[in-house]
């Protein structure tokens, strides 16, 4: 970033953050402190305009861009990936309006909890999206968005309407299936790569009067694999069931050091998930040595899948304090090539003989996202987003939390592990990627076969050379790198 272009800057008095100033740091911090790139340069436009001059400047000086809405990517993209790049940081970018046809219109900083508040408070409406309600609208709608929820609303990328977003040459453009509709194809599961979203156009649904929040634990989970691999098999038989599977179910299984659990919601009363789907859930399992049933209204349900943080978010970047320290990775399993018996066998062998003395904490969930009357809609090829035939979404993930502890190289090695316990047994098996779980340590060519694949990734690349033939945005996956 030379001296002229941030003079262009300040006369265009748009606010910004070098190295040199103080308060720089706490606003570069991301929220995966094992990725602490230092931009040279972090922007905070306040209007369209800044946000469009800033990219002007960027693309004159050759700088790279890359926009940060809730900064929980987890290899710090929004950061750039790398250390000298231009952040555009959308905190200020907070609107939350419901308006007509009940279409959200969600500023490209907000983050979820937040927004579900919002669109709750004026209106009962709703919106799917992951449990975590401090990410950002930015990653997560253009990545995806899981949510338990999911199976009955789709992904949050499924309710994007329109989209207002600020291209490299500076245009200023609402794109949608038949305005710019190569570009708005690229946004949803490329948007690093084509430009800056400011506002999101989001098709809300009413929110349901009450949810059913379950879970049980099941236990004896080091005991033996084969225990473990009939328990989760006939899970994974429940998940295929379609004679008792409904979308209203929302179901997860987790794993850590010291548990095994399976939990979700059911968007209908406590009778009947008490008689029509736990009974067959619960089949032939271990007795749960505890559980948890209880039926709540929306936001409490959304409260308590966050774990009881609260939902309302100080907007400011500085004062948001949560963060942690791990590597994760993800594996989704196609509907048309599920689990086997050898593969669990195999993973939970290794979990066995190395999940409980691993070197740092660690979890794995497994999400189920397809499965009988799923309604994640199978966007492509109407978008660059293609994971929508999964059944399940695993993610394997080592931390050391927000302790300042570094992160063992040796936990590296035992998350690759977890993956490599399904994957070196299904060789000759296809398997997804979630762009929302990006992970860093693939090389550029695994990250575009895994995310997008050959015909997906062509379009994207001939889009790229029209809209953005500079490269402008651009971190160590981008399209065209
Ligand atoms: C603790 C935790 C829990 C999570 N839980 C879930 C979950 O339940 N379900 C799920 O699906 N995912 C979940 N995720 C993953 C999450 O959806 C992604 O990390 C998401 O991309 C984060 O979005 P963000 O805006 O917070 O991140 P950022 O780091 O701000 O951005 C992520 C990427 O999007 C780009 N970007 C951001 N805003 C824009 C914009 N306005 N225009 C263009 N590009 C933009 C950035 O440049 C970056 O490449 C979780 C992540 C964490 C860390
Ligand atoms: C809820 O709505 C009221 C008025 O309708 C408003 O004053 C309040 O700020 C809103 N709260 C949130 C979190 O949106
Ligand atoms: C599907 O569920 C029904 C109960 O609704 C049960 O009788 C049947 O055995 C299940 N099928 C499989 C394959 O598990
Ligand atoms: C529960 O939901 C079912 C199905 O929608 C309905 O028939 C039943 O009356 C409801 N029961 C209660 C107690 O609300
Ligand atoms: C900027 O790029 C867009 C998308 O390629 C194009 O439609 C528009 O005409 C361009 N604007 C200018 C001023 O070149």
């Amino acid at each position: 970033m030379g001296a002229n272009q941030a003079l262009a800057l300040a006369v265009a008095n748009v606010h910004v953050s070098f190295t040199n100033l103080a308060g720089f740091s706490a606003l570069a911090q991301p929220y995966n402190l094992r990725f602490a790139y230092t931009p040279a340069v972090i922007v905070l436009p306040t209007i369209t305009h800044h946000l469009i001059d800033a990219v002007l400047c960027a693309t004159e000086s050759s700088v790279i861009v890359q926009a940060k809405s809730g900064r929980h990517s987890y290899a710090s993209f929004s950061s750039g990936g790398q250390n000298g790049a231009m952040v555009i940081d959308l905190e200020s970018f907070q609107q939350i309006t419901v308006g007509a046809r009940d279409v959200a219109q969600i500023g490209g900083g907000v983050r979820l909890g937040d927004m579900a508040l919002g669109i709750f408070n004026q209106s009962q409406r709703a919106l799917p999206h992951g449990t975590c309600l401090g990410v950002g609208i930015g990653g997560h709608a253009s990545y995806g968005g899981f949510g338990l929820d999911s199976r009955m609303w789709g992904i949050t990328m499924d309710t994007i309407e329109g989209l207002d977003v600020v291209l490299a040459n500076g245009s200023f453009i609402h794109a949608t299936s038949t305005a710019y509709p190569d570009i708005y194809y690229a946004l949803r599961g490329a948007a690093d790569s084509f430009g800056i979203i400011t506002t999101f156009y989001l098709q809300t649904l009413a929110a349901p009067a009450s949810v059913v929040n379950w879970q049980y634990s099941i236990p004896g989970r080091f005991v033996s694999a084969a225990t473990a691999t009939a328990v989760f098999t006939h899970i994974q038989a429940f998940a295929r069931n379609a004679s008792v599977l409904h979308r209203k179910l929302g179901l997860g299984v987790y794993l850590d050091g010291s548990g095994f659990s399976v939990s979700g919601t059911y968007i209908g009363n406590l009778t009947t998930f008490n008689t029509e789907v736990a009974p067959e859930l619960l089949r032939g399992l271990p007795t749960p040595s505890s559980s948890s049933i209880r039926s709540v209204d929306w936001i409490e349900s959304l409260t308590l899948l966050a774990s009881s943080q609260p939902l309302q978010h100080a907007t400011s970047r500085t004062s948001y304090t949560l963060h942690d320290d791990f590597f994760a990775k993800s594996i989704g399993v196609l509907s048309s090539a599920p689990l086997i018996a050898a593969t669990l066998t195999s993973y939970f062998t290794y979990i066995i003989q190395n999940g409980v003395n691993a070197p740092d904490p660690w979890f794995s969930i497994r999400n189920l996202y397809g499965g009988p009357d799923s309604q994640i809609i199978v966007p492509s090829p109407s978008s660059a987003y293609s994971d929508c035939s999964a059944l399940w979404m695993l993610q394997h993930y080592g931390y050391t939390g927000n302790t300042g502890s570094p992160y063992l190289p040796a936990s590296l090695t035992f998350v690759n592990g977890l993956n490599a316990a399904i994957t070196n047994v299904m060789s000759s098996t296809t398997f997804v990627g979630y762009l929302n779980y990006v992970d860093p340590s693939l090389t550029t060519a695994q990250a575009h076969t895994l995310y997008y694949g050959s015909t997906t990734y062509a379009k994207l690349l001939s889009t790229k050379h029209v809209v953005d033939p500079g490269k402008v945005f651009s971190n160590p996956q981008f399209i065209g790198n």
